[in-house]
């Protein structure tokens, strides 16, 4: 593919076939994602690449631990659960779009907690990776993160596999940290899922809209 319609075809997947990714491959991704660049190259990226009994026992302890309406259902660093204009417009009509597809009605609390508890069985994907960082780094090295994350969903895309990043996994957070022996000393940033698309559910169907570039860049002259 070209690298337009890469970027073009990317798009968040939260189903996924349960075919297996060979281990070569994720080796492959994340050797591309490290040529991600970061301030000052201190590349603080640290990766799990979570599969077989270690996910699953991730999925089964962190899904129970959520039920217990945990402390740690806030992420370790600072994040606002506060949004105002035009960011409150624009969450809504993703969620309205997803719920939508999927049946879910607006107002059904206990469908929408259920539904974004798949975010931890990394919505079934063979392979999910945890991020982490160290505790010690500037807040710009959560953009080198990004950067990382975005480089490995293209060269996934590249190679015909899908991915989500997930935010949903700094919550919950101590579960995670317990199973995969994540020292204390580092956050946990994101998680993503990694696999095949299942192309017939109605869930990958969500188009996330773009806003007109002129609500987003000032031209200077
Ligand atoms: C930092 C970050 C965190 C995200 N966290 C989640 C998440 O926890 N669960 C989820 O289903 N999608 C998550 N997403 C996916 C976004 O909802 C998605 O990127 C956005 O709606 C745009 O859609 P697209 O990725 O299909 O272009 C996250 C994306 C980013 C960049």
């Amino acid at each position: 593919m070209q690298f337009d319609d890469v970027v073009r075809a990317r798009h968040s997947v939260r189903a996924f076939r349960s075919d297996p990714v060979p281990a070569e491959l994720i080796r492959e991704l994340l050797q591309t994602a490290c040529l991600a660049p970061s301030g000052t190259n201190i590349q603080p990226w640290k990766v799990h690449v979570v599969s077989g009994d270690t996910r699953r026992r991730l999925e089964e302890e962190v899904l129970a631990h959520r039920e217990t309406r945990p402390d740690d259902d806030k992420a370790e660093f600072p994040r606002s659960s506060k949004r105002k204009e035009p960011y409150i417009s624009r969450m809504r009509a993703l969620g309205k779009d997803m719920y939508g597809r999927i049946g879910i009605a607006r107002g059904d609390d206990a469908a929408s907690w259920r539904q974004w508890g798949r975010n931890y069985s990394f919505f079934d994907a063979p392979v999910g990776l945890i991020f982490t960082i160290d505790k010690e780094l500037d807040s710009m090295s959560f953009l080198d993160i990004g950067m990382f994350m975005q480089t490995l969903m293209l060269t996934a895309k590249d190679r015909g596999l899908d991915t989500c990043a997930q935010g949903a996994w700094n919550l919950f957070w101590s579960a995670t940290r317990r199973i995969l022996s994540i020292p204390e000393d580092e956050y946990i940033i994101a998680g993503m899922a990694l696999g095949y698309a299942d192309t017939d559910d109605p869930v990958n169907g969500v188009i996330a809209p773009r806003e007109p570039l002129d609500q987003i860049v000032t031209f200077h002259a």
